[in-house]
């Protein structure tokens, strides 16, 4: 976690700004100044009467009252001094060694101890508030452990299934051609069921080999890092839709788009980010031919985008749902698929620093997605 560098202390305002030690400085030579003026208007009387011949026993009192006045001035200034070591010592030498401690704490030294040992008001506050740090440092540590220890173990997973998915291909591709050419070699030997069975097994395949390849795409995501560039969104879209001309010739779909802007961002993430979908509003088709429009429009920082079909729509209650890996709302066999598409369209966005959300506010039938990407500085 970065520590901030330590803002300059608040000042404090009125008469209070001063430091107390300025202030007992000023009282006790008022106090000097006064004793002392006192006490020299003192001797000037009492010279005054000496200078009028008073009687002998008078004299006496005279030069006794003297002696108690230099008494008297020699206690204050006495008393002065001391008072000025106490409140040096008991007070303000430990704020200052707590002030120093905490200042200490405040830039980032978070195992330094806050402690000091008098007066007792002064050590009980320290030991209160030693107490708050080592809790709150406490509880700052758990929570970068559990953080550290996610990030670890996110790596590992995404890891698990890059490493798994990558090396599951080979041996179902090989399941797959071999099946096909026993089928293809041997069909003649075979009954139907056998064939049956061998339809089977390599329709499982393809599909185990969809869901792999789904998977994999969904593991590179944030993993391989990926150049940022400026992205012409229009580039994109156009690519999207070439890889997926046969099934928008076989649906008799029509895209449409806005005036497509430029983006920072991953030219294949963005691709296969149209590409699934433009996919899924031509898969989830209502009975009318499919119409898909892509559009855009300025939402502050980000430029939000949008992908409107006609087809079936989502609920507003599965809007969360959907963009859950293999969360599928339908069965395969209506409705083919695998359930990561939205996945792996929520994670390029992430990775991007949008967002991509179910709109559920849309007019009219079909289903409208959301999402946001960064714009390419020369827009601006
Ligand atoms: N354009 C859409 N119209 C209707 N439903 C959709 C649309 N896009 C996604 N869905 C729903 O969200 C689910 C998840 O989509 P996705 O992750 O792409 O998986 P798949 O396409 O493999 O089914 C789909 O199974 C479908 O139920
Ligand atoms: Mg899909």
């Amino acid at each position: 976690m970065s520590i901030h560098p330590l803002p300059p202390p608040e000042q404090p305002t009125g008469l209070g700004r001063l430091p107390v030690a300025r202030w007992f400085v000023a009282t006790g030579l008022a106090a000097v100044i006064a004793l002392a003026g006192g006490i020299v208007l003192t001797v000037l009387m009492i010279e005054a009467v000496r200078d009028a011949g008073p009687r002998p026993v008078v004299e006496v009192q005279l030069d006794r009252l003297n002696a108690a006045l230099v008494v008297l001035f020699v206690v204050v200034v006495a008393v002065a001094v001391g008072l000025a070591v106490i409140v040096r010592y008991t007070v303000l030498k430990p704020i200052a060694q707590l002030t120093e401690q905490v200042r200490q704490v405040a830039s980032g030294d978070f195992d330094q101890r806050l402690r000091v040992d008098r007066p007792a008001e002064l050590a009980e506050l320290s030991s209160h508030i030693d107490a708050m740090r080592v809790r709150v440092v406490t509880a700052w540590r758990t929570a970068e452990d559990q953080a550290d220890e996610l990030r670890r173990s996110n790596g590992e997973l995404e890891q698990f299934a890059y490493v798994a998915s990558h090396d599951l291909q080979e041996p179902l591709r090989k399941i797959a051609s071999f099946t096909q050419m026993l089928e293809q070699r041997y069909g003649d030997q075979l009954d139907d069921r056998a064939k049956q069975y061998i339809h089977y097994s390599v329709d499982g395949a393809k599909r185990m080999q969809l869901l792999i390849n789904d998977l994999l795409d969904f593991s590179r995501v944030g993993r391989v890092s990926g150049e940022r560039v400026v992205i012409d969104t229009g580039e994109a879209l156009r690519l999207a839709l070439s890889n997926l001309s046969a099934r928008i010739e076989d649906s008799e779909a029509v895209v449409t788009s806005d005036e497509l802007p430029k983006v920072i961002g991953n030219r294949l993430q963005l691709t296969q980010l149209f590409q699934n979908l433009v996919e899924n509003a031509v898969k989830f088709r209502s009975e009318a031919p499919p119409r898909v429009h892509i559009g855009v429009r300025r939402a502050g920082e980000m430029w939000e985008f949008s992908c409107s079909d006609n087809g079936i729509g989502v609920e507003p209650k599965y809007a969360d749902r959907i963009f859950l890996i293999f969360q599928r709302l339908h069965p395969r066999d209506v409705y083919p698929g695998t359930g990561i598409g939205l996945a792996l369209c929520r994670k390029i966005i992430d990775f991007h620093g949008g967002q991509l959300w179910l709109d559920g506010d849309a007019e009219g039938p079909g289903t409208t997605f959301r999402w946001t990407l960064p714009p390419a500085g020369e827009d601006e």
